[in-house]
């Protein structure tokens, strides 16, 4: 399982999504599909992205009682999806539900990664309308040690965490990094970003980069210079 950048597609239709992903030719991206364009279009965008030769992220951030999870799981694996994703909130009977229902009948499933705390959530918050007295990074740290003692595979974390979250979880538990920005480049309505060598010296597993590179003027240079920057040794 190598270092990759996975491109968040947040675009609002299947149109505009096939004309972005078709500027890179015979490249294959790694792609995330977020809840608006899953809403907008279906399951049927992922079957022709997936058609298409891409890997896929289905971040659709489930979050409910194990049984629900466990068959809407069900439902996302035979999409054949690449990785996907559950909020670590919903705790360790939902997370474990997850896993049972994304594994097929010959074994094989897709990558299950757990968000820890959101990152548009503040310490200040989650005491005040959570009622969680603890700092945040402990939050997130427990989270993270919740998912993987249910066997998931990762979290989605800001890359920041990641050397902590590998240090508490292990070195082969993945960390899914968004708050990519290139240097000296603004930073939108993230708050605390890297850029991708920054994230690749604090052992992200794979960076998830949205707006960086969608937005760009040449979004195929924009790619590819995230990957020289992250993925080349
Ligand atoms: O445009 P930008 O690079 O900020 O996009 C980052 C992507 O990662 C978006 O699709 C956003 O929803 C997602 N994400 C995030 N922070 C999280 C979880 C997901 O930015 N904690």
């Amino acid at each position: 399982m190598g270092k990759d950048v996975i491109i968040a597609c947040d675009f609002k239709s299947r149109a505009e999504t096939v004309g972005f992903l078709e500027l890179f030719k015979g490249r294959k991206p790694y792609v995330k599909i977020g809840m608006e364009l899953f809403y907008a279009e279906g399951p049927d965008i992922v079957r022709d992205i997936k058609e298409r030769g891409h890997n896929i992220f289905l971040d659709l951030k489930l979050h409910d009682i194990p049984n629900t999870v466990m068959k809407a799981m069900k439902v996302l694996s035979s999409l054949n999806v690449d990785m996907v994703n559950v909020h670590a909130a919903g705790t360790r009977a939902m997370m474990e539900a997850a896993l049972n229902g994304l594994t097929r009948d010959d074994g094989t499933r897709p990558l299950l990664v757990a968000v820890t705390q959101l990152t548009s959530t503040s310490e200040e918050r989650m005491k005040n309308e959570l009622l969680i007295d603890r700092p945040i990074d402990e939050v997130v740290m427990r989270y993270a040690e919740n998912a993987a003692s249910s066997g998931l595979d990762g979290v989605v974390c800001s890359p920041l965490e990641a050397a902590k979250v590998k240090e508490a979880c292990g070195k082969g538990f993945l960390t899914v990094t968004p708050g990519i920005r290139f240097e000296g480049a603004g930073v939108g309505d993230q708050v605390r970003v890297t850029t991708p060598a920054d994230a690749k010296k604090t052992g992200s597993d794979y960076i998830v980069v949205g707006r960086p590179v969608t937005q760009a003027d040449d979004p195929v240079c924009a790619y590819e210079r995230c990957v020289r920057e992250f993925c080349d040794r």
